[in-house]
């Protein structure tokens, strides 16, 4: 791990009815304890994020969303607004998840649009990047990632890189049991440093979070979070069991 404050997320994607999302709140908060050099959010769906809000009001851990929209309020029928993620007590948003892109056919543009709508309102984003099976084999990892971070962050002021983290998740760890090896996963961020620092320049890309996602569990955390550009975890399957994602949380 850098320099950086540590960023430990949770994302719940479709899991969790209401009695056993807030109990896995509650027993995320137990696991918790306040440490100084990391943070901890969790994305829960929307129908709970009222309560898994209320439940964490007294705790540092962030709620935030799955996904946002850019505007208000307005006929964006199956959309939530920022605001309304902020009226719900949320306080950060994903967005770009590979998900969204793949199965909903979510393309660079509109990203960036939900992106700086987040920012609009103040809202945490992370902006989630990564390349597919195919691309990587085809030695195309770079230049897709290369694209999807100039093009999610078009005409995002440096400024506002202060609200901005990127969760680089390779499309064939997430729900595989693979995971990119730390020199894979060390190498892919220090790329992407280096790209903000073209985009940008060196302090924000030395500021920015880079999380890496897929696979993480509590037996390759450790080893993960050691890598210099690795500042934190987007963890799937393994956060939506209180006692694994503990112990991620807890990464030596
Ligand atoms: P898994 O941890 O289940 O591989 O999911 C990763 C992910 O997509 C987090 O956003």
């Amino acid at each position: 791990m850098g320099k950086r404050k540590a960023l430990m997320a949770g994302n719940w994607k479709m899991h969790t009815t209401v009695v056993d999302g807030c109990q896995l709140a509650v027993d995320v908060s137990r696991a918790c304890t306040d440490f100084p050099d990391r943070e901890v959010l969790l994305a829960p769906p929307y129908t709970i994020l009222s309560e898994v809000s209320h439940i964490l009001k007294d705790s540092p851990i962030i709620v935030g969303s799955q996904n946002v929209c850019w505007e208000e309020k307005g006929a964006f029928t199956g959309e939530i607004s920022p605001v309304m993620l902020k009226d719900a007590g949320g306080s950060a948003a994903i967005v770009g998840h590979s998900e969204r892109r793949q199965i909903f056919g979510e393309t660079d543009e509109l990203v960036n649009r939900r992106l700086k709508g987040g920012l609009s309102f103040g809202l945490m984003m992370i902006l989630c990047i990564g390349e597919t099976l195919e691309e990587r084999e085809a030695g195309r990892a770079f230049a897709v990632l290369y694209e999807q971070i100039k093009k999610g962050l078009a005409d995002v002021a440096a400024v506002d890189m202060a609200k901005v983290v990127i969760a680089y998740e390779p499309v064939w760890a997430i729900g595989t049991g693979k995971t990119a090896s730390n020199e894979q996963a060390q190498e892919t961020h220090a790329f992407i440093r280096g790209v903000l620092e073209q985009i940008y320049e060196k302090n924000i890309a030395e500021q920015t979070r880079i999380l890496y996602g897929g696979s993480v569990k509590p037996t390759n955390v450790d080893e993960l979070m050691a890598q210099s550009d690795i500042d934190g975890a987007l963890v799937g399957g393994a956060a939506l069991d209180a006692k694994s994602f503990g112990r991620i949380i807890n990464f030596q």
